[in-house]
């Protein structure tokens, strides 16, 4: 039986909740050239994001008050601009001086930064909008909550999955349904996170790079457009060479997945996690088989060396200029 109650029309009728009754009372957002209250903020329903996903996104850990890997995360923004034809509506020094607002506005030391563009509001039609309109900028922050020790301790599960999305996951891109359909998958089924395959081969999870350990060596799916090369793509290479592990780029088979020593992700709000059960199983082998493994142990020290010689060198810059 319907549900639906059509009100009979009153102009005087007073606003009902806030449009963003989960935001806290003290997050500020920015959107469309100033800071406001994000529990107040909304859009035009005939945002192109809202009606189309025609836009694209960031998310960018905060460590200390310290954007990590700012430079790469700004660079990808850029190639995502540029590979769905948006406009870059800020420079270098103006995404700079707003993230860095933005940060300073919240007491919170660790944090993630989520920016988003979208094509702007018009008139509802597939087509770009012509004239062009301008995009819609948002900008918001919350609390950095990283995975628990207890999680760390035992890491995650998760469910293999046949990859279904579109073939531009290179691109960051607010159309998610098919991270999300993968991601609820995994969730019906226990699980943290999914695996994906495509023709075989392993692509990523719904909100994650995968990484398949073996023998000491960090086996990589290829940064191509079947996977979005994540900011910790370049920092897992960087951060093998420090450790002296081997880190290959090569197409990784589900056999290879099967036969690993561990399986890890990586994400900017997860850092590296280990999967340790897979559909069920343990991964690994013998008595450690299903336990997160040495290697997934150190690469997640060596990143924190890495955040903690990040909030270093920003310390650094900032006593030399003041
Ligand atoms: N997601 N692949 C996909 C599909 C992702 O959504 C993400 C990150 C990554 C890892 O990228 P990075 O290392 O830059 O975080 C890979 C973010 C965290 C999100 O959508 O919330």
């Amino acid at each position: 039986m319907s549900t639906l109650v059509l009100p009979t029309p009153n102009p005087a009728e007073p606003a009902l909740s806030p449009p963003n009754p989960t935001a806290s009372a003290d997050q500020v957002c920015w959107l469309n050239g100033r800071f406001q209250a994000l529990a107040q903020a909304s859009v035009s329903v005939l945002d192109r994001g809202f009606l189309f996903g025609d836009g694209i996104y960031e998310v960018v850990p905060v460590y200390q008050g310290v954007a990590f890997r700012w430079a790469e995360h700004r660079a990808r923004l850029r190639r995502s601009l540029a590979k769905v034809r948006l406009a870059d509506p800020y420079t270098d020094e103006e995404w700079r001086a707003l993230i860095d607002a933005l940060i300073e506005r919240h007491s919170w030391p660790d944090q993630f930064v989520y920016l988003q563009i979208t094509r702007g509001v018009a008139k509802r039609d597939h087509a770009f909008p012509n004239p062009p309109v301008p995009p819609t900028v948002f900008a918001m922050t919350s609390p950095l909550v990283l995975p628990s020790a207890a999680l760390l301790e035992h890491g995650v599960s998760a469910i293999s999955l046949p990859d279904e999305r579109w073939l531009h996951c290179d691109i960051k891109s607010v159309a998610l349904l098919g991270n999300v359909l993968a991601r609820q998958a995994a969730v019906d089924a226990s699980a943290q996170e999914c695996v994906m395959f495509r023709d075989g081969y392993l692509t990523e999870g719904s909100s994650s790079n995968l990484w398949v350990v073996r023998n000491e060596t960090v086996y990589a799916p290829p940064r191509d457009h079947r996977i979005l090369e994540g900011i910790r793509y370049g920092l897992m290479a960087e951060l093998c060479e420090a450790q002296g592990l081997e880190f290959v780029v090569a197409p990784i088979t589900r056999d290879d997945v099967i036969a690993a020593d561990e399986l890890l992700l990586s994400s900017a709000t997860k850092e590296i996690l280990p999967i340790t059960r897979l559909d069920g199983q343990a991964v690994g082998h013998g008595a450690s088989a299903g336990q997160p493994g040495p290697i997934g142990k150190r690469l997640l020290c060596a990143y924190q060396d890495a955040k903690r010689a990040a909030i270093a060198r920003a310390a650094t810059n900032q006593s030399a200029q003041s």
